[in-house]
């Protein structure tokens, strides 16, 4: 498996007033391509400072960020935005979609500083619409959309420029818990369908659950890291034998 982010000794301190806080307090872990990871903790863990970090909206106070082979944390500014627009994409708990622009328009926006004709910026969001479902209400303008249909569209944003990794800080924080669910299985779906890799923060456990891995943060350090796939297989493995023993049984009788 290809790591696509490596974190390794990563600290991120703030000073405020007199006292120092410590928001990400030596962290050391790989995410590899094709993964989706859960980063799960409470207020104040450090979740959206580790997130800020990985994206390079902030530098960190010390150690390493390796995303898809570049040293992040050594890039100027400028380069950051190319980095960015090029390999990044966002999904952001209040949507951040354009009230004047329809569904199409908002998904488009990110192609708008590439060399692609208006055409095929609206072709392009049209079939990203169309994965998360959304194709009819491609003329729809924000306040014409559900909470989880506005999602729907972010996911499609994030999508279009054909990103590495995407970064979805609370992506379900405004949605209801049956609307949540809906938009984390689409998410699952979609990065398992265009390979891409996923990293989400949340506070809530069973969010969590639909990751491939669940990194767990207290005060800005990683104490555990679940992995789910590990107890797919255990219960495909339990299945398989208890059917076995099934078989067993009926034999003797
Ligand atoms: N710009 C800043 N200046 C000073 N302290 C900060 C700053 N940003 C974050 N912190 C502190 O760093 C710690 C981690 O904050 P962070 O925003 O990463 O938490 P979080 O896990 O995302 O919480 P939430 O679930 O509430 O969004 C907190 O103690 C916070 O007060
Ligand atoms: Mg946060």
């Amino acid at each position: 498996m290809k790591a696509v982010i490596e974190v390794s000794d990563l600290y991120k301190l703030y000073r405020v007033g007199e006292s120092v806080v410590r928001a990400l307090d030596g962290l050391d872990f790989k995410i590899y391509e094709g993964e989706f990871c859960a980063i799960v903790g409470t207020s104040g863990s450090g979740k959206s400072t580790l997130l800020n970090m990985l994206a390079g909206l902030e530098k960190p106070t010390k150690g390493e960020v390796i995303i898809a082979g570049s040293h992040i944390e050594k890039l100027s500014e400028d380069q950051l935005v190319t980095f960015r627009r090029d390999n990044v994409g966002f999904i952001f708990q209040s949507f951040h979609l354009m009230g004047t622009m329809n569904a199409m328009e908002n998904v488009a926006l990110p192609l708008t500083f590439r060399r692609i004709s208006k055409a095929k910026r609206l072709k392009k969001a049209e079939e990203m619409l169309d994965l998360v479902n959304l194709r009819k209400h491609k003329n729809h303008m924000p306040n014409q959309m559900s909470g989880g249909q506005q999602q729907r569209v972010g996911v499609a944003r994030a999508l279009v420029v054909d990103p590495k990794i995407i970064f979805a800080d609370e992506p379900t924080g405004n949605l209801d818990s049956h609307t949540s669910q809906e938009v984390m299985e689409l998410m699952q779906k979609v990065v398992r369908e265009q390979k891409k890799t996923l990293v989400m923060v949340t506070h809530d456990d069973h969010l969590a659950s639909y990751a491939d891995r669940i990194f767990h943060i207290i005060d800005g350090k990683i104490v555990k890291i679940d992995d789910n796939r590990d107890a797919e297989k255990e219960k495909i493995a339990a299945d398989t034998k208890n059917q076995g023993e099934g078989k067993e049984d009926l034999e003797h009788e």
